[in-house]
C-alpha cells in the first residue's frame, strides 16, 4: 500500500474511535474555537504539539517552524500571534524547543545550507550574544543542549518585544510566556524560561503606548 493511504485510513479510524468515547467530539468545536495557548514549536516530526501535551482539537493554537523561531519580521508568525493574542485572547504561549534540533545543530556549524543559512542566522545571533557560556561547556552534546535552551529562552524575549505582547501585557494582563524544551530522549517538558505580564523589560525595547490613541 501506498504509505501515504496508511494516513487516510488511520484518520478514519482516529474519527470514528473519537465518536465513540464522545459523540459531539467533532460537533462541539465546529463553530468556534477558544484555544487557551498558543504554541509555538519546530518543525520537527518528533516534537508533536497535541500529542505531548495531551491535549485535543480546540486546545492548542499552533504555529511550528524551523528550529522555533520568534523573527520579528516574519509576517507568518506575527499573523498567527496577533489572531492569538487579541481575537482569541490566549493566556499563555509556548516557545517549545526540544535537544538535539537539527536547526540549531546545523547553526552551530559553518554549512552552507543556502537559503536556510538566511533562517539560521538567527540562532547564529544567539550563539554570538551567549559565546562565552557556551564555548565554556566542552563537550559538544551538552553545548548543544544548552544552546537549545537559551534559543527558547531568546525566543521568548523576542516575543515580549513585540507591540502586539505589551500592549496586551498593558491592557489586560496577559498572556504569560512560556519557554519549554522537550527531551526526545524521555518525552518530557522542561521549563527554561517564564515572562510574567509584570516583567520589566530591558528599555530599549518597551513601547510607550498611547491607549487613547489611534495607534
Ligand atoms: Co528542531
Amino acid at each position: 500500500m501506498d504509505s501515504h493511504k496508511k494516513l487516510l485510513l488511520a484518520n478514519k479510524a482516529w474519527a470514528e474511535e473519537k465518536l465513540k468515547i464522545r459523540p459531539d467530539f467533532f460537533s462541539r468545536n465546529v463553530e468556534t474555537q477558544q484555544p487557551e495557548f498558543m504554541w509555538i514549536g519546530c518543525s520537527d516530526s518528533r516534537v508533536p504539539a497535541e500529542e505531548v501535551t495531551g491535549t485535543e482539537p480546540g486546545e492548542l493554537f499552533v504555529h511550528r517552524n524551523v528550529a522555533n523561531l520568534v523573527v520579528h519580521t516574519d509576517l507568518n508568525l506575527l499573523s498567527v500571534l496577533q489572531y492569538a493574542v487579541q481575537v482569541l485572547k490566549v493566556k499563555h504561549i509556548i516557545v517549545c524547543g526540544h535537544y538535539n534540533c537539527g536547526g540549531v545543530k546545523n547553526a552551530l556549524t559553518n554549512t552552507d545550507l543556502g537559503l536556510l543559512n538566511k533562517w539560521l542566522r538567527h540562532i547564529k545571533d544567539v550563539y554570538r550574544l551567549n559565546r562565552q557560556e557556551v564555548e565554556s561547556i566542552a563537550d559538544p552534546a551538552l553545548r548543544l543542549d544548552r544552546m537549545v535552551e537559551i534559543n527558547v529562552a531568546e525566543q521568548v524575549h523576542n516575543l515580549a518585544q513585540t507591540s502586539i505582547v505589551q500592549k496586551a501585557w498593558v491592557t489586560e494582563n496577559r498572556p504569560v510566556l512560556h519557554g519549554w524544551v522537550y527531551d526526545i530522549r524521555t518525552g518530557l517538558l522542561k521549563e527554561v524560561a517564564l515572562m510574567t505580564p509584570d516583567t520589566k523589560l530591558d528599555d530599549i525595547y518597551q513601547f510607550s503606548f498611547d491607549l487613547n490613541g489611534n495607534h
